[in-house]
């Protein structure tokens, strides 16, 4: 695996205005190039804060933010252009055809005519898409409107793919098709980055995790090192997770 990161985060923190404490706090990780990055907590742990503020759809208070080398706050536009996105609820234009909107999204990121027919092709095909790319957004179920969001968000194949709880909603034969995508995306050197507290699909998928809470990183690393630290040897990462998330509630 290459040490190149793709994603790094340096003493990141914010509070939102009427915030009795910080949404996230002093937060710091790096994720690798060739790196599934799985980003767990539970609710209100700070995950799309932190999201949010890596995509450049919030602030910082204090800290860096680099993708691919680009600091967010200096260098928007090209961070952003190195940055596959899709939010957790991701609202689409519902009058445009599937293809109107991956057109859009691939002039907005310049992507070739050559390059977007090809990627198309294979996207489409992937998230069986082929035959509904013609009908208008609003006539889509819940997951083909995912599998729509998750073909524009990777059209331009960024170097790192940014999901906030991208399993919630998608069918089981959807979600294989999108771990498969993942891993293969990362296997192209790029780097995949997501939100989850789903952690049964976290401890299969990623090579490391990220554990926040109360907007702190409390843990880092693979399940495995997560494990070593551990009491038991057969500790689940859901055990893990439960052990030292109370812990941060009690402090
Ligand atoms: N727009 C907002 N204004 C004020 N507080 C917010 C806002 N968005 C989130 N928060 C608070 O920030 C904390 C972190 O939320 P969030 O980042 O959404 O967590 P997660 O995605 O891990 O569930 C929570 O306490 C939440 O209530
Ligand atoms: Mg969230």
């Amino acid at each position: 695996m290459s040490e190149v990161a793709l994603l790094r985060l340096e003493g990141v923190s914010k509070t939102y205005r009427g915030g009795a404490r910080p949404a996230v706090d002093n937060l710091s990780l790096e994720v690798r190039a060739g790196e599934i990055f799985g980003f767990l907590g539970p609710n209100g742990a700070g995950k799309t804060t932190t999201i949010k503020m890596v995509v450049g759809l919030l602030k910082a208070d204090r800290g860096t933010i680099l993708v691919n080398g680009h600091d967010v706050a200096r260098d928007p536009v090209a961070a952003k252009a190195d940055i596959g996105y899709v939010p957790d609820n991701p609202d689409l234009y519902d009058r445009l055809t599937g293809i109107e909107y991956l057109n859009l999204v691939a002039d907005i990121f310049g992507v070739s005519r050559d390059e977007r027919r090809r990627r198309l092709a294979e996207l489409l095909e992937m998230f069986e898409l082929e035959s509904a790319v013609g009908d208008i957004i609003q006539s889509y179920s819940h997951g083909m409107k995912q599998k729509l969001a998750l073909t524009g968000a990777l059209l331009h194949n960024p170097r790192v793919f940014i999901l906030d709880e991208p399993m919630v909603g998608l069918d089981p034969r959807a979600s294989r098709l999108f771990k498969d995508m993942m891993r293969s995306h990362c296997d192209k050197g790029h780097t995949v980055f997501f939100s989850t507290h789903i952690l049964e699909v976290a401890e299969r998928l990623c090579d490391r995790v990220g554990i926040i809470n109360r907007g702190r990183l409390i843990a880092c690393g693979t399940v495995e090192e997560l494990r070593e630290r551990r009491k038991q040897a057969d500790e689940t990462l859901e055990d893990i997770f439960l052990e030292l998330t109370e812990a941060g509630e009690a402090t």
